[in-house]
């Protein structure tokens, strides 16, 4: 199990470096513009703020094109790149190509039988798109449920994405997924309880600990 950083922002990935327990970092498009540094060298600093996988999500849309983009990928971050290839038929191609050169994730799967392709095309991962499926389709939850069902014993792994509250994410690990990415702030919220500060509170009032 792992939980990443759903982020491409330099100063946020090096907070999520001194905690420690954030073990790599998503971006996709959306979140690369947001840098406002060429992607190239965003993807540099990304991969130097952390010993785990980088996932770098392809945005051409043909089979060559992406193809090129994904070696592109794999020459700037180095061997902590998982590729993001689209749920799409010839993301499934690309998949099925790539594989066993570079570590391939299927992203925004919203359904069971593109996550079986998924798995059969040699992807090592399957992102669901849990708040995004509940918008759209009525359920993520399920859907993460339904994935995790066809993808029992296969090693093919669940990163469930797009989360947007606490109870989404508690939800999604309860469905089966295996990782969670979330932006910095539910990260944060995470690590926070207000009863766990207030139990610091109690001990610290009454307690004896070594002095330092
Ligand atoms: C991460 O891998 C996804 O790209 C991201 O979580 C999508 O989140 P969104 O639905 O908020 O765009």
């Amino acid at each position: 199990m792992a939980l990443y950083l759903d982020s491409a922002i330099a100063s946020e990935a090096k907070i999520v470096q001194n905690w420690g327990w954030v073990k790599g970092i998503t971006t996709n498009p959306t979140l690369l513009a947001q840098a406002q540094t060429p992607p190239e060298t965003t993807l540099k600093t990304l991969a130097a703020l952390t010993s785990g996988p980088l996932y770098y999500q392809l945005l051409s849309s043909d089979k060559q094109g992406m193809i090129t983009e994904a070696r592109k990928a794999f020459d700037i971050i180095g061997s902590q790149t998982i590729l993001k290839i689209p749920a799409t038929p010839v993301g499934f191609e690309v998949v099925a190509t790539l594989s066993s050169e570079i570590t391939c994730s299927v992203t925004g799967i919203y359904s069971p039988a593109q996550a079986t392709i998924a798995k059969e095309a040699g992807a090592k991962i399957a992102i669901a798109y849990v708040n995004r499926a509940t918008r759209l389709l009525g359920d993520g939850i399920a859907l993460v449920q339904d994935m995790a069902n066809v993808l029992k014993g296969s090693g093919v792994e669940i990163l469930a994405a797009s989360i947007k509250s606490q109870s989404e994410a508690a939800a999604s690990l309860l469905a089966g997924a295996d990782h969670l990415t979330l932006p910095l702030s539910m990260l944060q919220a995470m690590a926070t309880h207000q009863l766990s500060e207030q139990t610091v509170a109690d001990f610290a009032a009454s307690g004896i600990g070594l002095k330092i």
